[in-house]
C-alpha cells in the first residue's frame, strides 16, 4: 500500500508541475479560498487510482471526489496542499495521501514535486525522506526554536484567528514561518527543520498523512489543550516533544 501511495503521489506531483507551467486559472471557493482545475485533476487521478487498486476502500478527498462506503480502510487525500502558493507560483506546495486503518493512522505520503522530496511514514516503521530516516530536532526550548503556523481561511471575519498566539510565539522563538502548506510544514517538523507547527481549523486532508510522520520521527501531537489529537480535531500542535508543554502553555494562557 505504501508503494502504491508513493507511485500515485509522484504521478500527481508530475501533474502539478505540468499545470504550474501553464499558470492555471484561479476560482474562488470563498473570498480567500482558491481552487484551480489542477486541484481537481490531481484529485481525479488519485481517487481513480485508489478505486482501481483497492475497490473496497473508502476515500475522503478535499475537492469532493471521494468514495463513501463502509470499509476498514479510509484514504484521506489532499490533491494539492498549498493551492494559494501554487496559484501565485510560490514554490511551496505538496500532494498529501494518508491512510487510516480502523480509524487509526496507518501510512502517509507527502510529496513536494518542486524539490523532489518524498516524505513517507508507516505506523511502527519510522518516517523517511528520499530514503533517509527522519528524526525530530533535539532543541529543548522554545527560545531556540524555529516554528511555523497557518491561519484559517475565515481569519478576517472571526477573532478566533490565531493572531494573538502568533504574536506571542513570534516574541518567544527564533522565528515563526507561515509557509502555506500544512502537510509540508508538518513533514518539516518530522525532518527536524522546524521545531513545531501549530494551527487552527485544519481539515483531515491537510494533516493526516504528515501527522503520522511527526509521531514516527519521535515527535509529539496534541490539540491546543494538550489532549489526544485525531485527524478530525479542531486544532493541532505538532512538535519535537521537548517544547510541547511550553507551546501548550503559551497557546492557552500566554505562557
Ligand atoms: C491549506 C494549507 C495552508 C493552511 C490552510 C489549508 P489548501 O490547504 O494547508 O497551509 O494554512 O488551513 O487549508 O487549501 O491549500 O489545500
Ligand atoms: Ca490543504
Ligand atoms: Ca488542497
Amino acid at each position: 500500500m505504501l508503494d502504491f501511495a508513493v507511485t500515485v503521489a509522484r504521478r500527481a506531483g508530475a501533474l502539478l508541475l505540468d499545470g504550474l507551467a501553464q499558470r492555471p486559472a484561479v476560482e474562488l471557493k470563498s473570498p480567500f479560498e482558491v481552487v484551480t482545475a489542477i486541484d481537481r485533476a490531481s484529485e481525479a487521478l488519485i481517487v481513480r487510482a485508489i478505486a482501481d487498486q483497492f475497490p473496497d476502500h473508502a476515500v475522503l478527498a478535499e475537492e469532493g471526489g471521494g468514495i463513501e462506503r463502509a470499509s476498514e480502510y479510509l484514504w484521506i487525500v489532499d490533491p494539492l496542499d498549498g493551492t494559494n502558493n501554487y496559484a501565485h507560483g510560490f514554490p511551496f506546495f505538496s500532494v498529501s495521501i494518508g491512510l487510516l486503518h480502523h480509524q487509526e493512522l496507518f501510512l502517509g505520503v507527502v510529496y513536494d514535486p518542486l524539490h523532489d522530496e518524498l516524505f513517507t511514514a508507516q505506523v511502527g516503521m519510522g518516517a523517511w525522506c528520499n530514503g533517509n530516516r527522519l528524526s525530530v530536532s533535539a532543541i529543548p526550548m522554545l527560545a531556540g526554536s524555529l516554528v511555523s503556523t497557518g491561519f484559517p481561511y475565515n481569519y478576517a471575519t472571526t477573532n478566533d484567528n490565531n493572531y494573538v498566539q502568533f504574536n506571542l510565539m513570534q516574541a518567544r522563538t527564533q522565528g515563526v514561518r507561515r509557509c502555506g502548506s500544512a502537510a509540508l510544514d508538518l513533514a518539516y517538523v518530522a525532518a527536524g527543520r522546524l521545531e513545531a507547527h501549530w494551527e487552527l481549523r485544519l481539515s483531515p486532508w491537510d494533516s493526516a498523512a504528515a501527522a503520522l510522520m511527526v509521531v514516527e520521527a519521535g515527535g509529539q501531537l496534541s490539540d491546543w489543550h494538550g489532549k489526544r489529537w485525531n485527524p478530525w480535531s479542531h486544532d493541532l500542535v505538532a512538535s519535537n516533544g521537548q517544547i510541547h508543554a511550553e507551546i501548550i502553555a503559551l497557546l492557552n494562557d500566554g505562557g
